[in-house]
């Protein structure tokens, strides 16, 4: 060490893109041995700041000095040569190669055989199983990426991160497909590198979860530095005021929204994959919103495709308006007014190279068909830019490619492509995920209005204080089966808790 009391200190770096300034002269010092979150609303220039340090950008103005020396890097390689990690926000893994050569990519170990280098890899094995091992992952090195969950995928990264003994790891909303074990061994994890001295800094929109891990917390807000606070003096309220510039004394908007007769009725679903959902029985009404709670592997999300004809079933009866549906296709759902907001943006939402727009009208190219089979540009240009102003989405334009939007403004764009469909009965798959505070009551407001009008919502989330704030009713899963349908006015964390862990024996 260098007598300093920082690991990492980043001066007044500033970094604009084409119609947006994301940083604006950014201070932040990090200590080493410590949890350093960062935090502040989607498109608060997080994800920028981390990527300047990372190699990725070139900041256009500023400096970072690590370890007591100015660095500057050009690339990501030689971030990590210097000692800094990073976890990204999208997960980007090659799916069509094994976990450990996922693992070691661009570092294979390699052994020569006279003039030729050969990629070694049984070491790579070997190696990989001891990471796993040491971190308590139960991951398998030989399996294809493709194979595994998002959330064994994000355990990768996290190892990957680790392996490399950096002294800054960056985790950039690490847990947000993580099992609530995992981030249990995520936060082990953590503490034990924050014990060897590493530093990390920890991006995430959950409060709860910051408080509960971090030593200081750094407030960002467009674009510029708000404050550093120590994390045991501050409190939810006090970060969302931070963040969002006033009081949010209210998370939730006003219900006003009366749920009316049956609009979707499904019988004794099962789903034609083994150990999936089965027995599966739920009415929805018009005007309701039905939560689905669960743990991580309750198989909701798999329920709710195979409602969207995305997955097959194997046996069961979906009645809409009181007529018995067949919907094989995602086609064939649209077409009885169904839609869908999936819960990964990467695998199956977003089309990173296309805009704003296009994103915005792709589930809906039937609607902007003028009569000659003509794309009616006006009304495509209206709507998207309507959606925009509607959610707020943070983009300079309706042009601007989507893969520049933050990752919360990304999610906002797949709400609005399904709102878009005006569906009858709007499935929503962990709608606010990545989302902070503020662009949250932004979608909570939208879907007591959609309810409001007729529709019927279903939603699945995983956080309680959103189950509870919004839902009429709420269905809890576990393992493939329903547990309980509670009343939204009278259930209580404890008992969603309880019946997400009651497992069903045949
Ligand atoms: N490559 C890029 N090109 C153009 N604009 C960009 C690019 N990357 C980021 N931006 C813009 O910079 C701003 C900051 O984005 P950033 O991704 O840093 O936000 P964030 O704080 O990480 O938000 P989130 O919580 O949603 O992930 C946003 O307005 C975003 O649209
Ligand atoms: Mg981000």
């Amino acid at each position: 060490m260098n007598g300093e009391p920082y690991i990492l200190r980043i001066k007044d770096v500033s970094k604009a893109f084409p119609g947006v300034v994301a940083l604006d002269k950014v201070s932040i010092d990090v200590r080493p041995g410590s949890v350093h979150a960062l935090m502040g609303e989607n498109g608060a220039g997080k994800s920028t700041l981390m990527k300047c340090l990372f190699g990725i950008y070139d900041p256009d103005s500023g400096e970072v000095i690590l370890d007591g020396k100015p660095v500057r890097f050009e690339n990501s390689r030689q971030a990590l040569d210097a000692g800094i990690s990073m976890i990204h926000q999208e997960l980007l893994p090659i799916p069509l190669r094994s976990v450990s050569e996922n693992l070691w990519l661009g570092r294979f170990p390699q052994y020569k055989v006279g003039p030729f280098n050969f990629v070694d890899h049984k070491k790579m094995y070997r190696d990989s199983v001891a990471l796993f091992k040491d971190l308590n992952m139960d991951i398998d090195p030989t399996v294809w990426v493709r194979e595994l969950s998002a959330s064994k995928i994000q355990s990768i990264e996290i190892a990957k991160a680790v392996s490399n003994r950096a002294k800054v790891i960056i985790m950039d909303e690490p847990t947000s497909s993580l099992t609530e074990h995992e981030v249990t061994q995520l936060f082990e994890i953590i503490r034990r590198l924050r014990g060897e001295g590493v530093a990390i800094i920890y991006i995430s929109h959950k409060i709860e979860e910051i408080l509960a891990i971090s030593d200081e917390v750094s407030i960002m807000r467009d674009g510029k530095h708000v404050g550093t606070y120590l994390a045991n003096e501050l409190t939810t309220d006090r970060i969302i005021k931070y963040m969002v510039g006033r009081d949010l004394s209210n998370r939730f908007p006003p219900k006003g929204n009366v749920p009316g007769e049956t609009i979707m009725e499904v019988q004794n679903l099962k789903s034609a994959k083994f150990r999936s959902f089965r027995d599966v029985s739920f009415t929805l009404r018009r005007g309701e919103i039905l939560g689905i709670g669960g743990l991580v592997g309750a198989q909701r999300t798999e329920l709710v495709e195979s409602i969207f004809g995305l997955r097959p079933l194997e046996s069961g009866h979906i009645f809409i308006k009181g007529k018995e549906v067949v919907m094989k296709t995602p086609t064939q759902a649209k077409a009885k007014k169904l839609a869908l907001v999936t819960e990964e943006r990467r695998a199956s939402g977003i089309i990173p190279m296309r805009s704003v727009k296009d994103n915005m009208l792709l589930a809906n190219i039937k609607r902007y068909v003028g009569p000659l089979g003509l794309l009616s540009e006006k009304q495509g240009e209206r709507d998207s830019i309507e959606k925009i102003k509607a959610l707020n989405v943070k983009t300079p334009g309706n042009k601007t490619l989507i893969r520049d939007l933050s990752g919360g403004n990304q999610q906002k764009v797949l709400v609005a492509r399904w709102l878009l469909t005006e569906p009858d009965i709007l499935i929503m798959d962990e709608p606010t995920r990545g989302i902070d505070v503020g662009a949250k009551y932004e979608i909570y407001s939208i879907i007591i209005d959609l309810a409001k009008q007729g529709k019927g919502i279903v939603m699945i989330s995983s956080e309680m204080p959103e189950l509870l704030g919004i839902s009429d009713r709420i269905m809890v899963m576990c393992e493939g089966r329903v547990t309980g349908i509670l009343d939204g006015k009278s259930a209580t964390q404890e008992e969603i808790m309880r019946l997400a862990a009651k497992f069903i024996d045949d």
